[in-house]
């Protein structure tokens, strides 16, 4: 049974002074059970957000805290990159990182080589990755948005399906150390969502390309998001896809009703997922998998 996972991308939004403040505000109106709720503020708001989020009164009834998450991690372990935070630097900080969002492919020049090296470097520091992809309009349009989506799976992803000999006694808890986030370019901050059918189909995509890159399972156990103005009006169309476990959310993350709204959706789906898993024979068989 693969977890329902709802992820809040601030972006470059909130200061130190006020992102605790939100932070206690999303987490206190989603308090939703069986919901993986990851907020990721700037870099600079990783303390406050931190600091905010430890108070047991902000835990779901099943005891599920809100977690915090990086916008991003550099490539290489440490040395000489000016003004860049490393995946160790993290640590006592996050317990989760974005990668490869398509607003840093953009603006940092990020291609799918470092992006791959991004990957290693938080699987190295333990950190839950939700690595991005998706294609820009042009590449839709041209009927190309299925291999541009299978080439950047490949190319982040080549040669780190499993995780090192090392690696493999690390308790990653219930939640796998891999999420995909599938967001469209041409939907992110756009006001223009996919549908919940084309999300569905690339999570299909995304997974066959897993399972070609020795991911166990065929990538059954790994979580597919689905990403670009996400809101609570339109989040039940993403969740109703089976293959579909939650969403990475831009704009509506900084709206504390937006997020209350999107979080509740999702323990809809969560609780039927629990319910199901609960049938005899039924979703048990994927609940420890190891996490390749
Ligand atoms: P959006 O952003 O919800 O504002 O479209 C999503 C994202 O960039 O992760």
């Amino acid at each position: 049974m693969r977890p329902v996972i709802i992820a809040a991308n601030w972006k470059m939004n909130t200061t130190p002074a006020d992102a605790g403040d939100l932070a206690r505000t999303i987490a206190s109106r989603t308090r939703e059970p069986g919901v993986v709720r990851v907020i990721c503020p700037p870099f600079v708001c990783l303390a406050a957000v931190r600091d905010a989020l430890d108070d047991p009164g902000l835990a779901a009834p099943d005891g599920g805290r809100a977690a915090v998450g990086a916008q991003d991690v550099h490539h290489e372990a440490a040395g000489a990159y000016t003004g860049w935070t490393s995946a160790a630097m993290l640590a006592g900080l996050a317990t989760w990182t974005i990668v490869g969002h398509s607003e840093r492919r953009r603006d940092a020049g990020e291609t799918d080589g470092v992006i791959n090296g991004k990957v290693r470097r938080a699987q190295e520091a333990r950190l839950h990755v939700i690595l991005c992809v998706g294609e820009r309009l042009a590449e839709r349009e041209a009927g190309q948005a299925e291999r541009v989506v299978r080439d950047q799976v490949r190319g982040c992803l080549d040669r780190v399906g499993a995780p090192a000999p090392a690696d493999q006694d690390v308790d990653w808890g219930a939640v796998p150390w891999l999420t995909i986030a599938y967001e469209p370019v041409w939907a992110i901050g756009t006001g223009r969502n996919a549908r919940g059918a084309d999300a569905a189909a690339m999570a299909g995509v995304i997974r066959e390309t897993l399972g070609e890159l020795g991911f166990a399972d065929r990538g059954e156990a790994i979580p597919v998001l689905y990403g670009g103005s996400v809101t609570s009006a339109n989040i039940g169309e993403f969740l109703a896809e089976p293959s579909i476990d939650g969403a990475l959310v831009g704009g509506a993350s900084l709206k504390p009703d937006e997020m209350a709204g999107i979080v509740a959706r999702a323990g809809v789906t969560a609780a039927a997922r629990l319910e199901a898993g609960s049938r005899p024979g039924e979703g048990t068989r994927r609940d420890a998998a190891p996490t390749s």
